[in-house]
């Protein structure tokens, strides 16, 4: 079983389903997700942040995954998440990842279709698959603090223009959501009728949803409950996320979600275990706390159940 890339899985998911991609940092993150992936029969996308890849090395989270695939079974894509310049995705294309992302969002349009062009140019002649950026989330991403007034909604017509002179493989769009635990103040929305023109302008073009965390309620109460102060945090409505992927939403990204599991799950343990000092005491039932978490998106959320 190897590493794939996502050319295939988004021919099957494109206006059915969404394909769940998962940020991940360590070995019990990988396990819980890949776990739950294997019991759902669903595809899977593994990816990893310039932040992972200084936290635990690129090696090392490159044979965890290696080390995944081996022991599940499933055929997983390895991506790189918003790779800010064109010496992070070679880097991660020489180093066996399977799709990257050039995120040049924060440049001009003109420079973000220069950079982009140029990381597709290698990646492709490498067999690497290259997701691009346009428009801007707000939330906080690789420490970068992004202020709502600053983020900016994707304009389709340039999303047209961007993927004709790029050549890329699939598209991040802006249409409201943002990073992290705080995505809306008040009622959550999002600019549908956007993502319908762009996908209209597009047809069968794959496009991707950032900042789609649902800030689960019970981890946010568990959270606060053993110390924590996570309050006003709200995520992406689980509908809404749903019915993106019936609208050519084909890679749904998640972070915020695993790092919430795992947090509630070792605050609960500590608080209730206060003379514990085995990492692997609290680690294995944050490990499960991410499995059931991510099995839940898979059935519930995402509706990729029984896709492989
Ligand atoms: O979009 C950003 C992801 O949540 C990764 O976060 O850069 O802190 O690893 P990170
Ligand atoms: P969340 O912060 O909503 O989990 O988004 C993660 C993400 O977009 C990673 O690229
Ligand atoms: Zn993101």
């Amino acid at each position: 079983m190897p590493l794939i890339s996502t050319t295939e899985m988004f021919k099957k998911a494109y206006g059915n389903y969404a394909v769940g991609a998962f940020n991940v940092n360590n070995m019990e993150i990988i396990q819980g997700i890949v776990d739950a992936a294997k019991e759902e029969q669903s595809p899977l996308i593994l990816q990893v942040s310039a932040g992972a890849r200084k936290y635990a090395k690129h090696i090392y989270l490159m044979k965890l995954v290696e080390a995944a695939v081996e022991d599940s079974g499933l055929d997983i894509c390895l991506h790189l998440d918003h790779g800010a310049d064109f010496e992070i995705c070679k880097a991660c294309v020489d180093g066996g990842f399977t799709s990257v992302m050039i995120d040049g969002s924060k440049h001009s349009f003109e420079d973000n279709i220069a950079l982009t062009k140029k990381v597709v140019e290698y990646a492709h002649a490498h067999g690497v698959v290259v997701e691009g950026e346009l428009g801007r989330l707000a939330g906080v991403e690789d420490a970068v603090k992004v202020n709502a007034k600053d983020a900016t909604y994707t304009d389709p017509d340039q999303a047209v223009e961007f993927v004709k002179c790029t050549g890329v493989d699939s598209l991040a769009i802006a249409i409201g959501t943002s990073h992290g635990a705080y995505k809306f103040k008040g009622e959550p929305q999002l600019d549908f009728a956007r993502l319908e023109k762009i996908s209209k302008l597009l047809p069968g073009f794959p496009i991707v949803l950032h900042g789609a965390s649902t800030v689960l309620p019970e981890f946010v109460a568990k959270c606060n409950e053993y110390g924590g102060s996570l309050n006003d945090a709200q995520g992406v409505p689980e509908a809404m996320l749903h019915k993106a992927g019936t609208m050519g939403v084909c890679k749904i990204n998640i972070d915020t979600d695993l790092r919430l599991a795992m947090t509630a799950s070792i605050r609960e343990h500590m608080a209730k275990n206060p003379g514990d000092f085995d990492p692997r005491q609290y680690l294995s039932p944050a490990r499960d706390a991410i499995k059931s978490m991510v099995q839940h998106k898979i059935k519930n959320v995402l509706n990729c159940s029984n896709r492989l």
